[in-house]
């Protein structure tokens, strides 16, 4: 290992969907890195995302808030961390129109307090964003990275707000701030609440799929495996003060991934329900990914082999999804689909 090379981490919202994936990656390419995982276990960070790495002697697990600072300055002292990556973030738009302030509060609070943290201590931070950061684009436009944001759900303003504080930190105090702007990634360990294992679980239950509007939103569905490998490029090849997007630079409709999806299990298009649409849902993420490729990373997956792969691995998991589809999310689902699916019933 090279003397910068990031000795001891500390993955915030390790246990969450990305952040799990991310840990299982980087142990995996440099087991003796020391990581700690720092979780506040909310809903959608589980404990059983980290699966068979419990027990692995390089990682270590602080239950915590990124909001308290006092609580990461002592986590960062007491494992000499040399680099925060912060995964923890609310990343459920429906969630976030449903109930925005805990969005601000974990997003651009606590984003700032590890900031803080990383200045006080002269230590590394990498930001990991979102696509929606920019807001609709238009046909056939792609947005870079330095493109203007026009976040336009409390999630993805919340989002804007915690990157613009990353990038303000890198230039009035010099801080080593990276940031990655992810597009809507698919993989293992995700939550039920997002589209993809929604109706993939819905199909293997035998479920209606809600498709908000008439489907023909687009999106680019990036493989976790993908996502992960984008943001190890950027920490071991990228520039302070720079972002860079992660995505394949496709995009395909809501209407052709379910049809991926159905395809993938051997399920029928009846199951395909339109409801009403979300709110501000935002028509189009596109993404220039050619920074990134400049840093020797390309993509693995298509759209179309990321979301048959994702739907093949959550009908092999029902011992994963189940107990989370039978806790309180039974709530959230007659909460935000019992208008639109009269029928509704887990
Ligand atoms: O683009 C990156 C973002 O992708 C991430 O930053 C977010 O954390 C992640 O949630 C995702 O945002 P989206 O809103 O695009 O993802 P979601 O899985 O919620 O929805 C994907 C598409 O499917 C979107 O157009 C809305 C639609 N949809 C979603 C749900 C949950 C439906 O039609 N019906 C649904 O029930």
């Amino acid at each position: 290992m090279s003397a910068d090379f990031p000795r001891s981490l500390l993955m915030t919202g390790g246990c969450g969907f990305i952040g799990s994936n991310f840990v299982r990656f980087w142990l995996s390419r440099f087991p003796l890195s020391t990581v700690v995982v720092y979780d506040l276990l909310t809903y959608a960070g589980r404990r059983e995302n980290l699966g068979e790495l419990w027990g692995h002697p390089q990682l270590h697990f602080v239950l915590g808030d990124i909001t308290d600072l006092e609580r990461v300055r002592q986590t960062c002292h007491e494992y000499a961390i040399d680099l925060i990556v912060n995964f923890a973030a609310e990343t459920h738009v429906d969630q976030s129109i449903a109930r925005p302030l805990v969005f601000t509060e974990t997003n651009v609070r606590g984003t700032h307090v590890l900031l803080e943290v990383a200045r006080e201590l002269g230590i590394r931070l990498h930001q990991v964003s979102t696509d929606e950061v920019y807001g609709h684009v238009p046909e056939p436009q792609q947005r870079s990275e330095d493109d203007a944001l026009w976040p336009r759900s409390p999630y993805a303003a919340s989002k804007a707000a915690a990157d613009q504080l990353a990038q303000a930190y890198f230039i009035t105090y010099g801080l080593a701030v990276t940031t990655t702007r992810g597009s809507n990634t698919v993989g293992p360990y995700q939550h039920p609440e997002k589209a993809v294992p929604l109706f993939s679980t819905n199909a293997l239950l035998g479920q209606q799929l809600p498709i908000y509007g008439d489907g023909l939103q687009q999106r680019d569905y990036v493989h976790v495996h993908d996502h992960c490998a984008g943001i190890e490029a950027v920490l071991l090849r990228g520039t302070a003060g720079e972002i860079y997007n992660v995505g394949t630079g496709q995009d395909i409709t809501n209407l052709e991934m379910v049809d991926v999806i159905l395809g993938t299990l051997g399920k029928d298009r009846c199951l395909i329900e339109h409801v009403t649409d979300r709110p501000g849902h935002d028509r189009r993420y596109s993404l220039n990914v050619s920074k990134l490729h400049a840093l020797g990373w390309a993509a693995q997956y298509t759209c179309q082999q990321a979301i048959a792969e994702t739907a093949r691995w959550y009908a092999g998991h029902a011992e994963w999804w189940q107990p989370i589809r039978n806790g309180t999310f039974r709530q959230y689902y007659q909460e935000h689909y019992g208008q639109r699916l009269p029928d509704t019933d887990l």
